[in-house]
């Protein structure tokens, strides 16, 4: 998994990697990141999945993704594997964003501090409502959509946040890739059409929560008939 650079030093060679490991690396960005600030220096695969509730052997088979941090009879240097999983997150550069949509969502993301310290930087603020245009979010002054092409090139933004209904989000999206955005952080409820290069991460928290119940009603079924099973002659 190793290979040596110009200058000699050891480089993790990059692979592609699953999306279903790509989407665990984060969950493991925030424990690491965790056991760092606790003064951890290293963890075994074993006693990082009692801590995750995961299993060794998942952890094991994630993490030889990036390379040779886990040593037999020493574990995970965490220093190393935070950095390393941070760097493939692309979280080591400062992302740009533009919030479209003032409203409670758009407010509540934009109130949210952790995304800065995360690198996830919100540059400016756009909405059609002219009530809302010139008012501050945490010190983000609110635009009109007249200045969003030209804000967004002046100020290298790279990542689009749409808060706005979903009959309004393909049209913002659509301005948002003629202006060269790579990414499209997308929270209406409508599958945007964009080209290849554009990323697009779809977050809809009701999706969670039909998840959440669906898990309630089958875990009432499994429960019971494991019950009926049990007291089955
Ligand atoms: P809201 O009505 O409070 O805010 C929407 C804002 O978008 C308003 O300030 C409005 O002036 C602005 N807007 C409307 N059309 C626009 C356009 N063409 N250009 C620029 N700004 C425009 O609504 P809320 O509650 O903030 O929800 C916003 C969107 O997010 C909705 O589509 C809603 O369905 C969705 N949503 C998604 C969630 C998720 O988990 N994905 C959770 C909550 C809301």
């Amino acid at each position: 998994m190793f290979s040596l650079n110009v200058s000699g030093e050891k480089e993790v060679e990059r692979k592609e990697i699953s999306q279903a490991v790509i989407s665990r690396l984060p969950r493991y960005y925030r424990y690491l990141g965790e056991l760092r600030d606790d003064g951890v220096e290293r963890i075994s695969s074993q006693e990082l999945s009692e801590l995750m509730q995961s299993t060794a052997s998942q952890i094991r088979q994630d993490l030889n993704h990036f390379g040779g941090f886990g040593q037999q009879g020493y574990g995970y240097n965490v220093e190393q594997l935070y950095t390393e999983i941070g760097k493939i997150l692309g979280l080591d550069q400062i992302h740009h964003l533009v919030l479209i949509g003032a409203g409670n969502l758009g407010q509540a993301l934009a109130n949210y501090v952790n995304f800065e310290r995360r690198g996830f930087l919100i540059e400016g603020i756009f909405d059609q409502n002219p009530a809302l245009v010139g008012r501050q979010i945490r010190g983000i002054k609110v635009r009109p959509m007249e200045e969003l092409e030209s804000f967004i090139i002046e100020h290298h933004a790279d990542i689009g946040v749409l808060t706005i209904p979903k009959t309004a989000a393909v049209a913002a999206a659509d301005r948002l890739v003629r202006c060269g955005i790579k990414a499209i952080w997308n929270f209406a409820h409508v599958d945007l059409k964009v080209p290849p290069k554009v990323q697009v991460e779809n977050v809809h928290l009701s999706d969670s929560l039909m998840k959440l119940s669906y898990n309630i009603c089958n875990y009432a079924e499994l429960h019971r008939e494991q019950t009926d099973r049990a007291i089955d002659p």
